[in-house]
């Protein structure tokens, strides 16, 4: 049995029998590899992953293609994924690598955390899974685990909470197997500490976590303070052009959708209206609003209603010059443009390529 000072044996020996081996970034274990996986694991399930990791990885095999890749490049193969700051972040970080560093990773958790989008978790999960340096990880999973066992109470967004957990996965990270480890506790937390309805019948640390002991599972790890998530509204300004091509704007670096293409947006209808009639030079009663559509952010929910209009090639001739000045760009429908795009538009771009023009 193991005692609660020392998870790390009875991990192991689950590992063995019941832990994922198989997963594509378990292959080839470079750091490389296991960066790129880490990245896209942040607040995305194993299983929506896969598909794009192996396209990321097909398209950009080693740090210095993505590096020498465009960012339109690197931000299309992350259309879906969301949270797009990450792979500005893994552009730019491998830009710095190659850069900097010579095109290796650094092997110091200082050096790593040095790095745009690497934080303590990351550089633990580089450090430990691809070069078997001791170092403690704490990814979501693995706080859910290290809270229920110890009965950390509160919620791990405040630091004094996450310093707790920390001291914590510092503690049970052994010298022998780290790679393993952490895939352990990691593992842990996706089959059997699962959020709601944890298998603890089946879980190697069950008889020392105290959560358990007290039948508090569930309290576990504390939860953020609840606020109600606000609703904005915005108009979107769709214009599209025979035979089927649509204008989008590179929205600016930073912000939600930060480097993707979009029609402009804007606070007010009658705003959208104002800029099709000032600078694509149509009148605004040519414009119809569509139903719009919903899509949930972390932090707000967006309702988006889309502005349309159309033109003809000629018609849209005169606005050329508008257009380059606005940094503006017409886009083919059929398909949609190998650049990044938010997961709505592209489905606002397919429905639009659907329709008769
Ligand atoms: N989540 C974060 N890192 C992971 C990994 N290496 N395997 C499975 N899920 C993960």
């Amino acid at each position: 049995m193991s005692s609660p000072d020392h998870i790390a044996d009875a991990l192991l020996e689950w590992f063995d029998c019941h832990g994922r081996k198989d997963l594509p970034w378990q292959h080839d274990r470079t750091p490389y590899r296991v960066w790129v996986s880490e990245i896209m694991l942040q607040q995305t399930q194993v299983a929506t992953v896969i598909p794009f990791y192996q396209r990321f990885m097909s398209a950009l095999p080693s740090i210095e293609d993505l590096a020498a890749a465009p960012e339109d490049s690197v931000l299309h193969l992350w259309t879906g994924l969301g949270y797009y700051a990450r792979a500005r972040n893994l552009h730019r970080c491998a830009q710095e690598i190659c850069r900097e560093h010579n095109g290796e990773f650094p092997t110091d958790p200082a050096g790593l955390e040095a790095l745009p989008g690497i934080g303590r978790s990351t550089a633990g999960a580089i450090l430990s899974l691809a070069m078997h340096t001791r170092a403690p990880i704490l990814d979501g999973n693995v706080k859910r685990v290290l809270a229920r066992y110890h009965a950390v109470e509160g919620w791990p967004g405040q630091r004094a909470i996450s310093d707790r957990l920390w001291r914590h996965a510092e503690h049970h990270t052994p010298q022998e197997r780290v790679a393993d480890f952490t895939q352990a506790i990691m593992d842990l937390g996706a089959t059997c500490c699962t959020r709601s309805q944890p298998r603890c019948e089946s879980c190697p640390l069950h008889h020392g976590c105290v959560a358990r002991q007290r039948g508090r599972q569930a309290d576990f790890p504390g939860r953020k303070p609840r606020k109600e998530t606000p609703q904005r509204r915005r108009w979107l300004a769709v214009v599209t052009r025979s035979p089927g091509e649509v204008l989008l704007e590179k929205r600016p670096a930073s912000g939600i959708w930060g480097g993707l293409w979009a029609p402009p947006e804007f606070d007010e209808e009658i705003a959208a209206r104002a800029w099709i009639q000032d600078i694509i030079g149509l009148p605004s009663d040519d414009c119809r609003v569509d139903a719009p559509f919903h899509h949930t952010f972390t932090h707000f929910k967006l309702e988006a209603h889309p502005v349309r209009v159309h033109c003809e090639a000629n018609q849209a001739d005169a606005t050329a010059v508008n257009i380059d000045a606005e940094g503006l760009q017409w886009f083919s429908l059929h398909p949609p443009p190998a650049v990044g795009l938010p997961a709505p538009v592209l489905k606002l771009l397919t429905k639009l390529g659907a329709e008769p023009f």
